[in-house]
């Protein structure tokens, strides 16, 4: 079975058991920047579980289903062996309020026998442990299911969650089916969202955090999309199905999985960097050239084409960018490493990460020192943490006139959208460089040449107004009366910045008290609010003639635009 035939088999049969089906989020978290990565399918509805009235307001449903692009880098080590991936996709259905085990555990079980035809080898319930009771419900209905399943008691590995510093969590069941190797695999792991932590789950772990119960059960499933695909096709491993071009050895393996992640990364919008998501990123790239005698370009393209009119892979060369760095430093930097491996100055000068410098030592039985390097890096890391929290939040790659020009335009465009196209369109995505805005947005069509035009013209006549550009920092609950744009799923302080466009030019009569009084936003006559941190420029006249390059589709109802201005 294709790949695509059994996203979209997931997708349906959930659609017609009354799940709304919701495009993946980005990689990159949009409300909670606790996590690097999404790692999971019930990410981007984290808030539902504590607000399941929410879920209505949003998507007028109850029940969900996604297909989840994820980033998971904790395994690593493990990545090339049958099972491990860097990248992977999680197919999940969810219920906030709608329905409970009963409907979870069987449509499970439907799905894997009766659409696809697998036998289960068995499953796992939770054994229970502090103020979680034993998950006996849930043995029972597996029982009423099959009297001759295979059902085992576990303990931490069946509890579940909570992502970052806090969040739902509970005890789930699992489903392990048997590969072709023979060997028991993890596919589906059904979580009962029965209690919400207040801290993160290391702190669960060593009887820091407190659980305590949520009003309404939810559903959170996660189904590990390849691993699932290997089954279902027969294949001993992971790089055999067709998400992967047939990796042989090891180090092929490794390579094509670390490709794939960086392309998936960079398309929603993180560059290579020394710190946060950047540093991630790079570490993936690395790794992939260390491993690598071939320049990377054609494992590349075939991955990109493995994916052709699922996502859409831009990485416009960023890769290939930080090969040919890389490779560069990597001479001298062995030349380094072989005079005195002193950790710091690999990763400072020469650019080698911390763990690759503890791979090379490894493989040549050398000892290194880390507490050495984790001292001096300290404080360099502590700086540059805060910055890259910082920039992609903002998605700016950096602050020069030009990216800040643009920050304006991707507020309009946003604007421009919303009065043109549809009024609901949300912003799920950005990317600012030097060059062009990028934005990911929510939409169920194909812009076309009359639409994509009369955007271009709504953005053009606004900065040809020379409207001013105001930040103002005010209570939440006014910026929320005032509609203000927010990002999808984003927790706000008490106090937050927004900016507005279209106070007139005249009300702008200077710096001083009174007269900044009246220039009161609530007054004005805007044509867009976003909560936002800024920067922009001051007058949108100090924008060019805006230009969109590009209108192309992402992922199922997420279209993305790159603009200019030129
Ligand atoms: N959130 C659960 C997981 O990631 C389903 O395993």
């Amino acid at each position: 079975m294709e790949s695509n035939e059994i996203r979209n088999k997931f997708l349906k049969f959930f659609e017609s058991r009354g799940h709304k089906i919701i495009p993946s989020a980005s990689l990159v978290p949009e409300g909670d920047i606790s996590v690097l990565f999404t790692t999971a399918g019930m990410q981007q509805f984290k808030e539902y579980y504590s607000a399941p009235l929410n879920a209505i307001r949003d998507f007028g449903a109850k029940n969900v289903v996604t297909v989840q692009k994820c980033i998971r880098t904790g395994d690593i080590d493990e990545v090339g062996d049958a099972t491990h991936l860097s990248f992977f996709e999680m197919l999940g259905n969810f219920s906030f309020g709608g329905y409970g085990r009963q409907e979870a555990i069987t449509y499970a079980y439907e799905f894997i026998t009766h659409e696809l035809g697998l036998t289960i080898s068995f499953v796992t319930i939770y054994k229970g442990e502090g103020i979680v009771p034993k998950d006996e419900e849930s043995r029972n209905i597996w029982k009423d299911i099959d009297s001759n399943l295979d059902i085992r008691e576990d303990g931490a590995d069946v509890f579940w969650g909570p992502t970052g510093n806090s969040g739902p969590c509970g005890p789930t069941t699992e489903i392990y089916c048997k590969n072709a190797n023979g060997e028991d695999v993890e596919i589906w792991n059904i979580v009962f969202n029965e209690y919400f932590c207040d801290g993160s789950r290391e702190k669960l772990d060593k009887g820091e955090a407190k659980l305590s119960k949520l009003e309404t059960l939810g559903i959170d499933t996660g189904m590990g999309f390849e691993r699932l695909l290997a089954i279902a096709e027969g294949k001993k491993n992971v790089y055999d199905t067709d998400v992967f071009n047939s990796e042989n050895t090891r180090e092929d393996r490794i390579i094509a999985d670390h490709i794939k992640a960086s392309l998936f990364i960079i398309s929603d919008g993180v560059i290579p960097g020394n710190t946060g998501r950047g540093y991630v990123l790079r570490r993936l790239i690395r790794r992939a050239v260390r491993f690598s005698k071939e320049p990377l370009a054609n494992k590349i393209e075939t991955i990109k084409n493995l994916y052709k009119g699922i996502y859409n892979l831009d990485d416009e060369k960023e890769i290939e960018k930080e090969e040919k760095k890389f490779r560069e430093t990597l001479e001298h930097g062995m030349k380094e490493f072989e005079k005195g491996h002193d950790a710091f100055t690999l990763f400072t000068t020469y650019g080698f990460p911390l763990e690759l410098t503890l791979e090379l030592a490894k493989e040549k039985g050398i000892e290194i020192d880390v507490e050495d390097f984790n001292k001096k890096i300290a404080e360099h890391q502590k700086l540059s943490q805060t910055a890259s929290v910082g920039m992609f939040k903002g998605g700016l790659a950096n602050h020069n006139e030009q990216t800040i020009r643009l920050h304006t335009a991707h507020h309009l465009l946003l604007a421009a959208l919303q009065t043109i196209i549809n009024k609901d369109i949300k912003q799920r995505g950005s990317n600012i460089t030097e060059e062009r805005l990028r934005m990911d947005f929510l939409c169920d069509h194909k812009l076309t040449d009359e639409e994509k035009k009369k955007v271009e013209d709504w953005v053009n006549e606004k900065i040809k107004l020379g409207l001013n550009v105001v930040r103002r920092e005010m209570p939440l609950i006014e910026a929320q009366k005032l509609g203000a744009e927010m990002e999808f799923g984003a927790k706000y302080p008490d106090v937050v910045s927004v900016y507005f466009i279209g106070d007139s030019p005249k009300s702008d009569l200077g710096a001083n008290a009174k007269e900044k009084k009246s220039l009161s936003p609530t007054s004005g006559n805007h044509v867009s609010i976003e909560f936002c941190g800024g920067p922009h420029v001051k007058n949108t006249r100090e924008l060019s003639e805006f230009k969109i390059q590009k209108e192309e589709a992402v992922a199922a109802g997420i279209r993305r635009i790159k603009a200019v201005l030129v």
